[in-house]
């Protein structure tokens, strides 16, 4: 299993650009299985979640044709994705390949809504406590289909198609918003999906299906209107920049310090985290083509930060937060309310060094001066590139295990930090 060696104590200076966001990436995969014709995706970062519904859509009967480099390219721009889900042979996802990734689950929505059935294994994914999936078959029940559970498929049915409904959603859901509006998309007469999470990655979804001849309302407020229709069409789509990969890279270069323009990104897609970010004493500075990150020697100030859906501060950057607080004049408080258990990096952040406390959602961290290299495991994604960050601005060696949760959602990570003069590499076993 591949390992990452980090030698920590520089500081991050230059250029890091952003790939396109993951989070949007797979339901913009998932949405081809809506059309007969082809949707043509751009600015697709190298994943290993992206191959892995590749080949979960293939299993289902997709052709996905990769575009070659051209000379000239950028090296760090994206792909270009040709999806096409003229046949599908199969409306079976199977536990094997669900398993691996939770948001292949969201797959259900469009069989169901093009084929009139679908059955789907229940989903795996991040370790990050019980991720249930109940508001996700509400809101397709919502919509007219019949579900069942068996030997751990969902099993949905419209023989006759969706219809159109009104679904309330009692708590934010991301996954829920993405199915309800891939659902509704195809059935008859108008869906309100009230309460739908307003991330901006259901944005560019729905910016997609519109672009492909669908008629969603709404987009970017929590109330979504989408009238129905009866098929949808090929279109060309740039996936919209990662605001958790600009997020990440922001706190690293407020973690060793330094000054590195996060190209290709925007910051209106993650105010909220650069608020906290100025609170904290770094200086973050918008420009045309993305946002510059600067912190000379001064101190870091602590924040008491609570993470809530979009646009309030996302639980997919509150480990990388804690790695930064650890190092920051004083105590802050970081409450995590969309997932419990999403505090696995916290022992291994000690293991650096950092003082955390922790009482149920809210973790208290004392500030440190210094941290120190340590091996340290990677437990999820985003608890992974904590690590990963932690260990830039920790004095000595830190040996970062099981980085395979790393390359799930970070684009040539080791790369796009040691050219801004980090000490990285990976050990590849
Ligand atoms: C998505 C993101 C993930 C991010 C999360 C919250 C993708 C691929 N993943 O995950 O990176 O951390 O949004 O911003 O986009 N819930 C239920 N019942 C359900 C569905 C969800 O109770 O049927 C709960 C979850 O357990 C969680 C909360 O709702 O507590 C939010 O989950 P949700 O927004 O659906 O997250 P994901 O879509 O899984």
């Amino acid at each position: 299993m591949d390992r990452i060696r980090i030698v920590g104590g520089n500081r991050l200076n230059g250029t890091i650009p952003i790939s396109g966001a993951k989070n949007a990436t797979l339901p913009l995969m998932i949405a081809s299985l809506l059309t007969a014709e082809t949707l043509i995706l751009e600015n697709v970062p190298r994943l290993a979640d992206v191959i892995q519904l590749q080949r979960i859509l293939g299993n289902h009967g997709v052709d996905i044709m990769i575009e070659g480099k051209r000379p000239g390219d950028e090296p760090a721009s994206g792909r270009t994705l040709h999806i096409s889900a003229k046949n599908i042979v199969d409306t079976t996802a199977p536990y094997e390949l669900v398993s691996t990734m939770r948001a292949s689950f969201w797959v259900i929505a469009p069989l169901l809504a093009r084929m009139g059935e679908a059955k789907v294994s229940m989903p795996g994914g991040c370790a990050i406590g019980t991720r249930p999936v109940d508001l996700l078959i509400m809101a397709l029940e919502k919509l007219g289909a019949e579900i069942e559970i068996e030997g751990g498929y969902i099993i949905a049915r419209a023989p006759n198609g969706l219809r159109g409904g009104e679904i309330i959603f009692p708590k934010v859901t991301v996954s829920g918003t993405h199915v309800a509006l891939m659902a509704a998309v195809l059935a008859k007469g108008t869906t309100v999906i009230d309460n739908a999470a307003r991330e901006p990655e259901i944005g560019d979804v729905a910016d997609c299906l519109n672009k492909m001849g669908a008629k969603v309302t709404g987009i970017g407020t929590s109330q979504l209107v989408i009238e129905g229709v009866a098929k949808l069409n090929g279109t060309r789509h740039a996936v919209l920049p990662d605001r958790i990969e600009t997020g990440t890279y922001a706190m690293a270069v407020a973690m060793t310090g330094g000054d590195v323009l996060l190209q290709n990104t925007r910051a209106d897609l993650l105010q909220s985290a650069l608020d906290v970010l100025v609170k904290t004493g770094t200086t973050v500075t918008p420009t045309n083509d993305g946002i510059r990150i600067s912190r000379n020697g001064a101190a870091l100030m602590p924040v008491d930060v609570t993470t809530a859906p979009y646009p309030e501060f996302p639980t997919d950057l509150q480990a990388q937060l804690m790695a930064l607080m650890s190092l920051a004049n004083g105590t802050s408080h970081i409450t995590e309310t969309i997932f419990e258990n999403r505090f696995m990096h916290v022992q291994e952040l000690a293991r650096l060094g950092a003082r955390i406390g922790l009482d149920g959602e809210t973790a208290t961290i004392e500030g440190v001066k210094r941290l120190r290299g340590a091996p340290v495991m990677a437990t999820d994604l985003r608890a992974s590139v904590s690590l990963v960050i932690a260990a830039l601005a920790a004095e000595g060696e830190t040996m970062v295990n099981r980085v395979y949760h790393l390359d799930r959602g970070f684009e040539k990570l080791e790369e796009k930090l040691s050219r801004c003069g980090a000490v990285i590499e990976r050990i590849s076993s």
